[in-house]
C-alpha cells in the first residue's frame, strides 16, 4: 500500500535514505560525504514539517519498504524562461530486500496521481549518472532525459 508517511515512521525512513546516500558515496565518493550525519538524519524533520513538501511511504507486512520525498515547485517567469510548476521527486528509494516487485512502480503510479490532483503537469527528478539500474527504472515507468549536468576531470 502506498500512503503518505506518518511521523513515528519517519526513523524508518531515514534508514533508507541511508541506503541512498551510501549508494550515491559509492558512486562519487569524491563528491557525496561518507555515513549519515546528524544533519541529515534531522532533515527528514524539516521535510516533514515543510508544506510544500510530502512524504510518501510504501507499507508491506507492516514494513516500510520504500518512501519518496516530493517538492511542489513554482518558479517564477525570468528573462529566458516562462514560469513554471512541477512535482519535484526529491528522494526515492526501495529497501534493498524489497526491488523488483514492483514497488517503486506503484509509488510513482501514487506520486502520478497525488500530482495531478494538485494540479502539475509535469512530474520532474534528477539522478546522478552512475546510477544504472535508477535510470533503467525511471525510463521504464515513463521518464525521459530532458537536461544534462557533464563533467570533466582535471
Ligand atoms: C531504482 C529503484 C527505486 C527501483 O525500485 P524497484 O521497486 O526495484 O522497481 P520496480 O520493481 O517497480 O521496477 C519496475 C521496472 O523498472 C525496471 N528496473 C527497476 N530496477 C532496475 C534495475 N536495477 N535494473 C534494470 N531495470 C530496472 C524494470 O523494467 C522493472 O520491471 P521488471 O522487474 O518487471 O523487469 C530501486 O532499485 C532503488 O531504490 N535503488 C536505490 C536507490 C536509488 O537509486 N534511488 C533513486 C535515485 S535517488
Amino acid at each position: 500500500m502506498v500512503r503518505f508517511a506518518r511521523e513515528e515512521e519517519l526513523d524508518r525512513v531515514n534508514e533508507l535514505r541511508k541506503e541512498v546516500n551510501d549508494l550515491h558515496v559509492e558512486g562519487r565518493p569524491d563528491i557525496f560525504k561518507p555515513g549519515f550525519n546528524d544533519v541529515l538524519r534531522d532533515y527528514i524533520h524539516e521535510i516533514w514539517k515543510d508544506p510544500g513538501k510530502e512524504i510518501v511511504v510504501s507499507e508491506k507486512d507492516g514494513r516500510i519498504c520504500g518512501f519518496a520525498v516530493l517538492n511542489c515547485i513554482s518558479k517564477p517567469e525570468n528573462p529566458f524562461m516562462f514560469a513554471r510548476d512541477f512535482l519535484d521527486v526529491d528522494e526515492f528509494c526501495v529497501g534493498k530486500k524489497y526491488r523488483r516487485q514492483g514497488i517503486a512502480r506503484e509509488m510513482i503510479d501514487f506520486i502520478k496521481e497525488f500530482a495531478k490532483e494538485k494540479g502539475f503537469q509535469r512530474l520532474e527528478l534528477n539522478m546522478w549518472e552512475f546510477n544504472e539500474g535508477a535510470l533503467k527504472f525511471y525510463e521504464s515507468v515513463g521518464f525521459k532525459t530532458y537536461r544534462r549536468y557533464m563533467d570533466m576531470d582535471l
